[in-house]
C-alpha cells in the first residue's frame, strides 16, 4: 500500500476506534451480554474504508476533523452490523469475519441478529451529535443507504440472485446497492460535515458509485484469488452458495479490467475539483489493489 495511504488509513481506524469506545462507554448496555458481542463485533482489525471515506473527504474540503466523527462512527456502525447480519445462517452462512469466529459463532444466532439490531440504533443516536445544521440531511443519506433502498435492498438482490443466471445490467445493480450505497453515503456525509455545494457533491457521488462498485468487484475477486489467512475470511464462499458475482460473469480477467476501469473513471471524477484529491485517487486505487 501507498506509504501515505497507510500512515492515513491507521490514523482515521484509531481516530474512529478511539471514538466509538467513548460512545460506547457514555452508553452502557444494560445488557453486560449484549455489550460484550457488540465489542465483539466492531473492534476486531476492520479496515475502516468508510470512516477513512468520511474524514479523507471532510479534510480535503478544509473541514475540521471532530465535525466528522459523529459520521465516521455512524457509517462504520452500520457497515459492521451489515456483516454481522450477512454472515448469519439465514444469510451468507460463514464461520470467519475479520479474522475470528462470526459473531453468531463465537455468541449465537439469536445475539447475533440484536447485535446488528443496537449497532443499527446506535448508529443514528451517535449521528445526531453532527453539528446541528447537518443532522438532518446526514440522518437521511445514512438511512437511505442503509435500508430498502440501499445496502438492504442490495442484499435482498443478492440473495434471490443465488443460483440464478442474472445480466451484468443486473448484478451492476446489485453491487451499487449491497455495497455501494454505504461507500456513497461516506463520501458524501464527509462532504455534508464540510458544508459542500451541490456540484462538489455531484463530483464526489461520481467518483465514489465507481469506487463502491469497484470495491465489491474486488471483494467478489478476493474470494476467489484470496488467502483466507490474510482476508481474514473464508474464500471460495460465492462460488459455494453459486452468488452472481463479477468474476463468475466476466472471468478473471474480464472482472480485473472492469475493477481498473472504474478506478481510472474515480480519478477522473475528481479533477475538476478544487484543492488536493491525491489520497482520494490512491484511495481508489487501492481498493481493487488490496489483498484483504
Ligand atoms: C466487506 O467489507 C463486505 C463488503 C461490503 C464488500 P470490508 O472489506 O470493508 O470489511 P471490513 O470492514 O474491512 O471487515
Ligand atoms: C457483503 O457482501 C455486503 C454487505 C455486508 C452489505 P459479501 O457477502 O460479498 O461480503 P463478504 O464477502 O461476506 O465480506
Ligand atoms: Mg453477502
Ligand atoms: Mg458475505
Ligand atoms: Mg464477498
Amino acid at each position: 500500500m501507498n506509504p501515505q495511504l497507510q500512515t492515513r488509513l491507521s490514523a482515521c481506524a484509531e481516530r474512529v476506534d478511539q471514538a466509538l469506545k467513548q460512545a460506547l462507554s457514555n452508553r452502557p448496555s444494560q445488557s453486560s451480554a449484549l455489550q460484550a458481542a457488540m465489542d465483539y463485533s466492531l473492534f476486531n482489525g476492520g479496515k475502516r474504508l468508510r470512516p477513512l471515506l468520511v474524514y479523507s473527504v471532510c479534510e480535503a474540503l478544509g473541514a475540521d476533523l471532530v465535525a466528522a466523527d459523529p459520521a465516521a462512527m455512524a457509517v462504520e456502525l452500520i457497515h459492521t452490523y451489515s456483516l454481522v447480519h450477512d454472515d448469519l445462517p439465514a444469510m451468507d452462512d460463514d464461520d470467519l469475519r475479520r479474522g475470528r469466529p462470526t459473531c453468531h459463532k463465537a455468541y449465537d444466532e439469536a445475539t447475533a441478529i440484536l447485535v446488528g439490531d443496537a449497532l443499527q440504533s446506535l448508529a443514528f443516536e451517535v449521528l445526531t451529535e453532527a453539528a446541528p445544521e447537518t443532522v438532518g440531511p446526514l440522518v437521511q443519506t445514512l438511512a437511505q443507504a442503509g435500508g430498502h433502498r440501499g445496502m438492504v435492498a442490495g442484499q435482498m438482490l443478492d440473495l434471490q440472485a443465488e443460483g440464478q443466471s442474472i445480466s451484468l445490467t443486473d448484478l451492476q445493480a446489485l453491487h451499487e446497492l449491497k455495497t455501494g450505497a454505504l461507500i456513497r453515503a461516506a463520501v458524501r456525509m464527509g462532504g455534508l460535515v464540510a458544508q459542500a455545494n451541490a456540484s462538489t457533491l455531484a463530483c464526489l457521488d461520481e467518483y465514489a458509485t465507481c469506487v463502491g462498485l469497484a470495491f465489491q468487484v474486488q471483494d467478489d475477486l478476493l474470494d476467489v484469488t484470496g488467502d483466507a489467512q490474510v482476508l481474514g475470511k473464508k474464500t471460495g464462499a460465492d462460488a459455494a452458495l453459486h452468488k452472481a458475482t463479477y468474476p463468475a460473469l466476466l472471468g478473471l480477467s474480464g472482472a480485473q479490467q472492469k475493477a481498473q476501469a472504474l478506478v481510472h473513471q474515480a480519478q477522473q471524477s475528481l479533477q475538476s475539483l478544487p484543492g488536493d484529491w491525491q489520497l482520494l485517487a490512491l484511495l481508489a486505487d487501492w481498493c481493487v489493489s488490496r489483498d484483504h
